[in-house]
């Protein structure tokens, strides 16, 4: 199954748009941002997580300037991305794995162009944020960079888990 890694940025997290996981609650699907979480049940991705070692798939962490600048490594010849790397390391992110058919494509859609002001209403940043500097959320742009991005940002490996629903539902 294709997987695709998500993050909610430092603005993201600071603006209130992420609820930390209920830790004990019984949903394994926890809320976190009311939008993604609505993005994601219709598309019928699941958080890939597993209730008792969430950390492993569905995490807030706060990385430090060497994490990140390797996160944004195609870019360190760009002239924004000191700037980059400063949002980043600014506060705690929210970082995710979700999977499911087309997953990395359909992500791109639903969080819009790296621009908010030139994404649609409707997307993620489009609907959320103005700034391209503060866009809000981040996504794997290609199904080889989500690889990348879940190995860098889940070192300790993603939690298997077996669905009781069935199959075709995911
Ligand atoms: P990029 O990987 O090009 O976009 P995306 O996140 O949509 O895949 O750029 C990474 C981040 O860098 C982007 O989310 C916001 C920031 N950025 C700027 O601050 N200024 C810019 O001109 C660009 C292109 C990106």
């Amino acid at each position: 199954m294709e997987q695709t890694f998500i993050m909610i940025k430092p603005d993201g997290v600071q603006r209130g748009l992420v609820r930390l996981p209920k830790l004990f609650s019984l949903y394994l699907l926890f809320t976190f941002t009311y939008y993604v979480s609505d993005c994601v049940k219709l598309t019928g991705f699941l958080v890939h997580c597993d209730y008792l070692r969430f950390s492993s798939c569905l995490k807030l962490i706060t990385v430090d300037r060497a994490f990140a600048e390797k996160h944004y490594a195609d870019l360190s010849a760009k002239p924004f991305f000191n700037g980059l790397v400063e949002y980043i390391v600014s506060g705690p992110v929210v970082a995710m794995v979700l999977e499911g058919k087309g997953v990395v494509t359909t992500g791109r859609k639903i969080i819009g162009a790296t621009n908010p002001l030139e994404s649609a209403p409707g997307t993620i940043r489009g609907d959320y944020a103005v700034d391209i500097g503060r866009n809000i959320i981040h996504r794997s742009d290609a199904v080889e960079s989500a690889r990348k991005e879940i190995a860098l940002w889940f070192p300790e490996g993603i939690a298997e888990w077996q669905s009781n629903l069935h199959s075709w539902i995911y």
